[in-house]
């Protein structure tokens, strides 16, 4: 930790845990260059609670996962530092970025990123068999169960409905336990049913296991189960709202105003 990171934290929670989970200061992010520059994120400013669910809106285009993405160490940022607990992760070495990802972040990512020829529990437990870590198997079992995929745990991806292979990646993300999990619209392609199964696991994995969540997600109904919605508009942070509902995420997005949504 650099003694630049220690000016940005929030006060420590009791037991000394850092209070926030991942920040970003001064983020910008462009790309391309000249007259096709894209400016994605201009100078935000983000701490990511630890032990909470953060919801990430905002319309097409806004940032939404190029800010996720920055957070998480899957890209680079053009300039501003980014910390995930007490680590800068901004001028990390590719190795240490690696390990710590692997070590640290779990992913749900809108395409799955199942590995095709192994089944669902082989992908579940590949971020760990990789890190070389024996998982928690009473823990497995809550998630696999929790996620409906006790039935489904030695067929493979194709042999899988879009849901169940989100259900899958869901699974894979909490198995291992990790200090901060992010889903770019982890429940974007369930039914409303097993989305809600999904959004209701991942509440309870914050409520009763203290994970940390961030989610980025078009769906009030989704922002609804989160602590706090972080609003993204052209790259910026223009709004934030506490203890969110469906309803007062809904009446928020109707004021972007002749933009977007979906
Ligand atoms: N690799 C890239 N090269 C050039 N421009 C990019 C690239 N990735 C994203 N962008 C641009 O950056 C901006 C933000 O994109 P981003 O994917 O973060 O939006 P988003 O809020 O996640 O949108 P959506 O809700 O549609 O997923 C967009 O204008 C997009 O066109
Ligand atoms: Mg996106």
């Amino acid at each position: 930790m650099t003694t630049a990171a220690a000016a940005v934290y929030d006060p420590q929670l009791p037991g000394g845990a850092p209070a926030v989970a991942a920040s970003a200061r001064q983020v910008t992010k462009s790309y391309g260059a000249g007259e096709t520059r894209v400016t994605a994120l201009d100078a935000v400013d983000v701490d990511i609670q630890r032990g909470r669910f953060t919801a990430i809106m905002g319309p097409s285009g806004s940032g939404k996962s190029t800010l996720m993405h920055c957070l998480a160490g899957l890209d680079t940022v053009t300039e501003g530092r980014i910390w995930i607990g007490e680590t800068e992760i901004t001028g990390l070495k590719d190795k240490q970025l690696t390990r710590l990802r692997r070590d640290k972040i779990g992913f749900i990512f809108q395409a799955f990123n199942l590995l095709p020829t192994l089944n669902a529990l082989e992908n579940i437990t590949l971020p760990m068999d990789i890190a070389g870590r024996k998982p928690d198997q009473a823990w497995l079992d809550r998630v696999v169960e929790t996620v409906g995929l006790s039935d489904r745990l030695r067929h493979r991806p194709t042999q899988l409905s879009g849901g169940q292979q989100q259900r899958v990646a869901v699974a894979r993300a909490l198995a291992a336990r990790p200090e901060i999990i992010f889903g770019d619209e982890p429940t974007g392609n369930l039914d409303s049913r097993s989305g809600a199964e999904v959004l209701s696991f991942l509440r309870r994995s914050v409520d009763e296991l203290g994970q940390t969540i961030v989610m980025v997600t078009h769906d009030p109904v989704a922002a609804g189960y989160a602590d706090r919605v972080l609003f993204l508009a052209d790259g910026v942070m223009v709004d934030e709202m506490h203890a969110p509902t469906a309803d007062s995420v809904l009446e928020r997005m109707r004021r972007f105003d002749g933009k977007r949504t979906s």
